[in-house]
């Protein structure tokens, strides 16, 4: 069985909905806690031994690549300030993974995004995260371990990661039909942001995938949809139609998506980030609850 260990990491969207947080700095990059969004997203993904991140760069994304560089410039000022307790806080940098940037020069969408990959990943199945999104409360999820773990005893074209959403905000995602029962299941078809009356299941796209190489044709050979964009649901459906072997993954227990992508689920995320946070938590509580009453 192949080790799968190039994970994509797509962060060249405009996020507009973040506005104007985001007209010059990029969602991935704003803090939810301690760090950046991107940086959780890397250290789940180091965490289950990815070795090789692609990042799918755009305009205006530079923090990103400066974010993970070694920097010792800022190493030696902590020293002769004597700040040396601030050293941990940059452990992150010398995690054991090689960095690679692209860029997606037109925005057409998560597919096109993940097309930009090709000439990097060739013919092996790799990981796709989106940069926006953190998995479990500190990046705390294994689930990209579990779905490669799948992905080779399943033999699967795709599996991809769903959480259970109140049908209420189910027309915000992508949705599966599936048609076998369990935390692994397979899958007839993905809709793209039903209404709660049309929508097959609660699962919604939750930001991880595992992908085999054919994705790449399956893109190409989908049309641009909504906005001109290439959609990446589409592409998976694709591979369906074709007869591929689609598969989902329940995201389990604990296990959350927290989606930076609109202020009402960041705000929350940062909330309860912060108020979990090991050294300001408590206090920021006792803050909070003093707000409320
Ligand atoms: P979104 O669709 O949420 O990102 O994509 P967006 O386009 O930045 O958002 P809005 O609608 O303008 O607010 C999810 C992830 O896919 C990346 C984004 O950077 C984000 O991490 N993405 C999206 C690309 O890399 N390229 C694209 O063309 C679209």
């Amino acid at each position: 069985m192949t080790e799968i260990n190039i994970a994509v990491v797509p962060v060249a969207g405009l996020g507009t909905r973040l506005l104007p947080a985001t007209k010059s700095q990029p969602k991935e990059m704003l803090p939810v806690g301690r760090k950046p969004v991107v940086q959780y997203v890397v250290e789940e993904l180091t965490r289950v031994g990815m070795k090789r991140l692609l990042f799918v760069t755009g305009p205006g994304k530079a923090s990103i690549e400066n974010h993970f560089d070694l920097n010792g410039e800022l190493i030696q000022n902590l020293r002769e300030t004597g700040k040396e307790e601030l050293l941990s806080e940059l452990a992150f940098e010398r995690a054991p993974v090689q960095y690679f940037y692209t860029r997606q020069r037109q925005l057409l969408g998560l597919g096109h995004a993940v097309l930009c990959a090709e000439p990097y990943v060739g013919d092996q199945p790799f990981v796709v995260a989106l940069g926006d999104s953190i998995i479990g409360i500190n990046a705390s999820s294994d689930i990209v371990r579990r779905m490669t773990e799948a992905f080779g005893e399943k033999n699967a074209d795709v599996i991809v990661a769903f959480e259970q959403v109140p049908m209420s905000e189910i027309h915000n995602y992508g949705v599966a039909k599936p048609r076998t029962d369990g935390d692994v299941f397979q899958i007839d078809d993905v809709i793209e942001k039903p209404s709660a009356v049309e929508a097959p299941s609660n699962l919604a796209i939750a930001a991880r995938y595992v992908f085999a190489p054919k994705i790449f044709d399956a893109i190409k050979s989908t049309k641009p949809g909504k906005g001109g964009e290439i959609q990446l649901t589409d592409a998976i459906r694709l591979i369906i139609r074709n007869g591929g072997k689609v598969y989902g993954m329940k995201l389990v227990g604990a296990e959350r998506r927290f989606d930076i992508g609109n202020f009402d689920s960041y705000f929350r995320a940062f909330v309860e980030f912060a108020l979990a946070d090991e050294k300001h938590g408590a206090a920021l509580r006792e803050f909070v609850k003093q707000l409320i009453h």
